[in-house]
């Protein structure tokens, strides 16, 4: 493995956090490039649970370099949180962690945003994660944010800050939101920044150090393809670019530098949220939430679930460029005598094969269903390709062609061990 790029290819949630645990056995660096503390990535070493926000995800193995990269907004109070919260579960976090000064930093005011808009959206809301990461990457955009580097500096903290929070008391009062006090805001941040100064560097010039020691790479997405920005269901996404291209911008790698993309994806679909989903079942939620599955790593929030939706796998692919797939949660079906999977939308007299980009428009597309034989079996405990019920086999390989990638990994539990190689 040289540098690999891992994104998820539905709505979020696909497992990438397990899928990227289990390879950065491979790796030398692993580097978040996007999104923020909205991210909530679960991966089990034996019996401990850990939910990652921030912090990528190899963090949990030996000697490997954990990097947030520059297209990351950081919530530092919640990044001393998750760092200490580590520490006390015994997972070191010192030489091996490594912020970028310019990534953007959320402070309170981008929270009480992100809240009082969806409020004021009331049915209409997006139905965020309320951390803020809206108004944050809007800061960043209309060059008004604060970045770590600033986080760091009392002096320069104290200064734009001020000015920040004078300008978005206005705003918050206008959206009937209550004011914010500088004196308690800049206490904190000032500790919080006191605490990571010694975690923070130029990420571009010491990945490009490392890439040129011959360190492998690793580029953990966030979110997934129908959150991104520009190529998600617009205006039910995120605020950043969660698809292969934002591992570039959001860690300053170069594009001929990326040697393959892994997309991560479930054997079925989720989505937590609003905006269109076409294969939402009723069915398969109550199955896996009776299960005590699909229930939001960040918020707790139920996800909705639905039927494998190949029409937006392999539009993730192509966005994505996706070489191989990472098909997660196959045990999630295994006791269904009958599985469908969605090959095409219908729209009154038209035939989709491809997502339409208006929200409205995916919102009103009826799915075109293929069905396959369920395999009844527990399939938990397969270790090999060849160990699989050849009825989930046949799943595996036709939801592969029909997504057009190369099948690299099933995973049939939440486990380091429960991944098959194929
Ligand atoms: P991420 O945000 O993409 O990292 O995914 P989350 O961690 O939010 O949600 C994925 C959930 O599925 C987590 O609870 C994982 O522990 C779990 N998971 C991942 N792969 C598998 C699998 O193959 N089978 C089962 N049963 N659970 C899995
Ligand atoms: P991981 O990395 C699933 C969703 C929210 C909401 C929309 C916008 O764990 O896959 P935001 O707070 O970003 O402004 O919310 O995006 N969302 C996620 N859904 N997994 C995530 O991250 C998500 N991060 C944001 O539910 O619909
Ligand atoms: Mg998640």
């Amino acid at each position: 493995m040289a540098n690999t790029i891992l994104v998820g290819a539905q709505w979020g949630d696909e497992g990438k956090g397990k899928i990227i645990d289990v390879l950065t056995e491979q790796a030398d660096v692993v580097v978040r490039y996007a999104g923020g503390n909205n991210a909530g990535h679960t991966v089990y070493v034996g019996k401990q649970k850990y939910v990652l926000h921030l912090i990528p995800s190899g963090i949990l193995r030996k000697n490997k370099l954990c990097v947030i990269g520059n297209g990351v907004v950081i919530d530092p109070i919640g990044l001393v949180e998750e760092i200490n919260g580590l520490a006390k579960l015994g997972v070191k976090i010192a030489k091996n962690f490594v912020v970028s000064e310019t990534a953007h930093v959320v402070f309170p005011y981008h929270r009480e945003l992100d809240a009082r808009r969806e409020t004021v959206k009331g049915k209409n809301k997006i139905g965020t994660t309320k951390r803020g990461i809206g108004p944050a990457y809007g800061d960043k955009a209309a060059r008004v944010g604060l970045r770590i580097s600033d986080l760091v500096d009392p002096v320069l903290l104290k200064e734009k800050l001020s000015k920040r929070i004078a300008e978005n008391n206005g705003v918050l009062k206008a959206l009937g939101g209550k004011p914010l006090s500088f004196k308690k805001v800049y206490a904190d941040y000032l500790a919080a920044g006191v605490f990571l100064k010694p975690f923070v560097a130029n990420t571009v010039v010491l990945l490009h150090q490392k890439m040129q020691g011959g360190a492998r790479m690793l580029f953990e997405g966030a979110q997934g393809t129908f959150l991104d920005i520009d190529h998600g269901t617009y205006p039910f996404v995120t605020s950043s670019n969660t698809t292969a291209g934002g591992a570039c911008t959001g860690s300053g790698v170069p594009p001929h530098r990326m040697d393959r993309v892994v997309g991560v994806m479930k054997a079925y679909t989720t989505r937590v949220g609003e905006g269109p989903l076409p294969t939402e079942n009723a069915a398969i939620s109550d199955l896996l939430h009776g299960m005590g599955r699909e229930f939001g790593s960040t918020t707790g929030r139920a996800r909705r679930c639905g039927w494998f939706d190949s029409v937006a796998t392999r539009h993730a692919a192509m966005v994505n460029g996706i070489d191989d797939l990472a098909i997660t949660n196959l045990d999630g079906l295994d006791t269904l005598e009958t599985i469908r999977v969605c090959v095409a939308y219908r729209r009154g007299k038209e035939l989709y094969d491809f997502m339409p980009n208006d929200a409205q428009v995916l919102a009103e597309c009826v799915p075109v269903y293929v069905e396959f034989e369920g395999w009844q079996t527990p399939t938990d405990k397969a270790r090999t390709f060849k160990a699989l019920p050849p009825k989930a086999r046949a799943y595996l390989k036709a939801i592969s062609e029909l997504t057009g990638a190369r099948l690299y990994i099933a995973s049939v539990g939440p486990g380091r061990d429960q991944t098959i190689f194929v």
